[in-house]
């Protein structure tokens, strides 16, 4: 990767020190040709980018329960963890319930994810009979690591319309 290489370079050649605008990230990079000063401006944007998806979070705005969670839950949970069918005595139609008291534990630890059953469920083995959803496809990994930040950022669940999920009864397409 372009900034791995910049970074670990020692061999001859002029040194160039990248400050991205934002002022966060130094890079030290030696450069064998001095005509790729040229290319400050580029290789600047370049390390910058690069360096800016090695820090998640850092700028990025928090996970959004309505746009980003609910529609996962609603499309792939809800359908056996609500009000009528309870399974694993798991309601995950609002907030309150999901938080509600069970006998085998909390499913979802604000902070941490690692504790939350709600995302380590998703991260079963396929054969494990705790493995959600139970039946269907997995969870895409991208979806599964939203609500592993979602809860890491402490697993915001409006109150109210926003946050209720009603059962969705088998539409036709998913
Ligand atoms: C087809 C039905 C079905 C679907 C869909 C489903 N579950 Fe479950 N879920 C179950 C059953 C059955 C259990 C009880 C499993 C057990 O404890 O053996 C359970 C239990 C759980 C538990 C509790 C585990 C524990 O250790 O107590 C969590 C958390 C959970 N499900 C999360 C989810 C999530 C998140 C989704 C959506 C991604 C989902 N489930 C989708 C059927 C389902």
């Amino acid at each position: 990767m372009m900034q791995a290489r910049a970074r670990r370079s020692n061999r001859e050649g002029d040194k160039m020190r990248i400050v991205c605008p934002k002022g966060k990230i130094d890079v030290h990079a030696r450069i064998k040709d001095a005509s790729i000063t040229n290319m400050k401006p580029i290789a600047t944007l370049v390390a910058c980018l690069s360096f800016a998806t090695l820090l998640p979070a850092a700028g990025d705005p928090p996970v959004d329960f309505v746009k980003q969670i609910k529609p996962i839950l609603a499309d792939r949970c809800v359908e056996c963890h609500n009000s009528e069918t309870l399974l694993g005595e798991l309601n995950l139609q609002t907030r309150a319930l999901a938080f509600g008291k069970r006998k085998a534990g909390p499913v979802i630890v604000p902070k941490h994810a690692d504790k939350s059953m709600l995302y380590l469920v998703l991260t079963l083995p396929p054969k494990d009979k705790k493995a959600m959803p139970a039946t269907g496809h997995r969870i895409p990994k991208d979806e599964a690591n939203l609500i592993r930040q979602w809860i890491t950022e402490g697993a915001d669940w409006p109150e109210g319309k926003d946050g209720a999920i009603t059962p969705q009864h088998k539409k036709s397409g998913k």
